[in-house]
């Protein structure tokens, strides 16, 4: 079953064209990598579907219905969440309070957010954090708590703006294990991320934009050897590794 189907998706800034009629869809419970380079239009993207911006043309399918014109917190409300490229905690409250938002968000019992709350807290690893101000957290742990935020709206879509940039090689570890977690536990994810290595070792499939269209779109390990997607984005060094 399809969760979100994604058709001639365009977005124009001005005169630049940031997404040019990018269609795709992703099956209920899979991992979708979405890559490409810098600017290639990967967070327009999500910005649309998540309802930031209005798209200049084409189709958000969500869940069967036309998500068209709802504005972040409807969808939110509907089970769709994302993470931001660059973070945005709350920097003065604590990563408890962080997650107590996000929980009264869907629930206005305190009772039931709290609960919520230790419960995303237990997932994410930051049970020894949870009175840390948020504004003092190292970068990986910033991402880490904008995973759990959006976790305590408790997503069916989760999309994910590169989780992983900054941080160290064993917190990526530790980012690709709690992406199979979630998505265990019913999740359907989009992944944006540029260390492949964690891209190859999540996605069921992957789609691939170059200057705002999609330039290839399938298994893995099709898509990575796709010479397209190596001369835009991967380079030849990574086919030799
Ligand atoms: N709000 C905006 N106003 C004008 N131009 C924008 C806006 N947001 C993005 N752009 C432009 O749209 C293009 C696509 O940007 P986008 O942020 O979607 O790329 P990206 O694939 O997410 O790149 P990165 O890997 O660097 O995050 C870029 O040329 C960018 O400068
Ligand atoms: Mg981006």
């Amino acid at each position: 079953m399809t969760i979100l189907k994604v058709d001639n998706l365009s977005k124009k800034f001005g005169g630049l064209n940031a997404v040019k009629n990018v269609s795709f869809s992703v099956g209920k419970g899979e991992i979708l990598g979405l890559i490409g380079p810098n600017g290639a239009g990967k967070t327009t993207c999500f910005n649309m579907i998540a309802g930031v911006f209005s798209q200049s043309e084409g189709k958000i399918i969500f869940e069967g219905k036309e998500i068209n014109g709802n504005p972040p917190y409807v969808l939110n409300n509907r089970g769709l969440a994302r993470t931001f490229q660059i973070v945005k905690p709350l920097a003065k409250l604590s990563v408890f309070d962080n997650l107590m938002v996000a929980c009264l968000s869907k629930s206005k019992n305190i009772k039931d957010a709290r609960k919520k709350a230790k419960e995303v807290i237990t997932k994410t690893n930051l049970e020894e954090l949870k009175n840390t101000t948020a504004g003092s957290l190292s970068i990986g742990n910033l991402k880490r708590l904008e995973v759990a935020r959006a976790l305590a709206t408790d997503p069916t879509l989760l999309l994910m703006d590169e989780p992983m940039g900054g941080l160290t090689p064993s917190e990526v570890d530790g980012s690709i294990q709690l992406i199979k977690d979630i998505n265990k536990e019913g999740v359907t994810i989009v992944l944006v991320e540029h260390i492949m290595k964690a891209v190859m070792a999540v996605s069921d499939s992957i789609i691939v934009l170059q200057n705002g269209s999609l330039i290839s779109k399938g298994e893995p390990n099709d898509v990575v050897n796709d010479k397209n997607v190596i001369k835009a984005y991967l380079g030849d060094e990574y086919v030799k590794s």
